[in-house]
């Protein structure tokens, strides 16, 4: 796997491998990889004649400096995981590289969305990373690039973006791949105790229970009431109410289909419910498709 760091390097092997006519798969990460990366990894790999993997703790997508200085950076395991996959090029940028002069996030303003729920709680978050994604895209170019599901915000807002600004680049979703306990891979969980870890699976149950619920109530009627809705989240996050070392951010349910918050559920349509939490002072996110 060639690795670089620079972008007239990278400009210029793009531009091989484009004469070439290879098809280019992109993964973007901020490193610290997983199984969850893997399997991102494994379906680019599959699906391109090329597969680039970015690895950057992008600044701008932080608004609290200690969760920027704590996320975990763990690049040599990272290199020798991403030759096993057969990653073809690694991306490793610094900071001047990405954003010269102290640049900061650009001002995108193509969805309101990028202000709710994550946008809400981690003020400016998406526009840095739709400003880093975009600066990506431009470098890369890929045909394909992939997100998992585990950031399903973060996906919808990509979708969106790559749609309005008519790129050329399909975004290919993936399943959150889970540990034991139903446990979500994240990068962030590599700053959880043991102990922690076992709480953090609360948040997978919650969102079984809800989902296994609602599907209860399909089973006799074609709608779930708002009534119905909100004690059956009452019910979902009884036990998390109950812990006193998981402090809930959001549990929300939205139509996937304009990212709308949803107070009742008409079963024809697709929502997803999604929850984040602070197990300690690490703050996970994770969420379910209700369908
Ligand atoms: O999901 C991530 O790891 C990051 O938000 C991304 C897409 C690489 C942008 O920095």
């Amino acid at each position: 796997m060639e690795i670089i760091n620079n972008i007239s390097l990278l400009r210029k092997t793009i531009s091989e491998v484009k004469e070439s006519n290879k098809s280019i798969g992109f993964v973007p990460t901020m490193g610290s990889l997983h199984q969850g990366h893997l399997s991102l990894f494994k379906k680019s790999v599959l699906e391109n004649d090329y597969t680039i993997c970015s690895i950057y703790v992008n600044p701008t997508q932080f608004n609290n400096s200690q969760d920027f200085e704590t996320y975990p950076r763990t690049n040599n395991k990272d290199v020798e995981l991403l030759n096993s996959i057969n990653c073809d090029l690694l991306f490793l940028p610094t900071d001047r590289e990405m954003y010269p002069e102290d640049e900061r996030s650009k001002d995108y303003r193509f969805t309101e969305k990028i202000n709710l729920l994550e946008g809400e709680k981690r003020p400016g978050h998406f526009l840095g990373v739709i400003t880093i994604v975009h600066k990506l895209f431009s470098l890369v170019q890929p045909n394909k690039a992939y997100f998992g599901e585990k950031d399903y915000q973060q996906l919808w807002i990509i979708k969106l973006f790559t749609k309005e600004f008519k790129l050329p680049i399909k975004i290919i979703s993936c399943p959150t791949i889970r540990g034991e306990n139903g446990l979500a891979l994240s990068s962030r969980n590599n700053n959880l105790s043991c102990s922690e870890k076992k709480d953090a699976g609360k948040l997978f149950e919650a969102l079984v229970f809800f989902k296994t619920e609602l599907e209860k109530i399909k089973y006799n009627s074609s709608y779930c009431t708002p009534l119905s809705l909100i004690n059956t989240k009452k019910n979902a996050l009884a036990s998390i109410k109950k812990n006193p070392l998981i402090k809930l951010d959001y549990f929300e349910v939205i139509d996937e289909e304009n990212f709308s918050f949803a107070n009742d559920i008409n079963y024809d349509r697709n929502y997803r419910i999604l929850i984040a939490a602070y197990i300690g002072e690490i703050r996970l996110i994770d969420n379910m498709s209700l369908q």
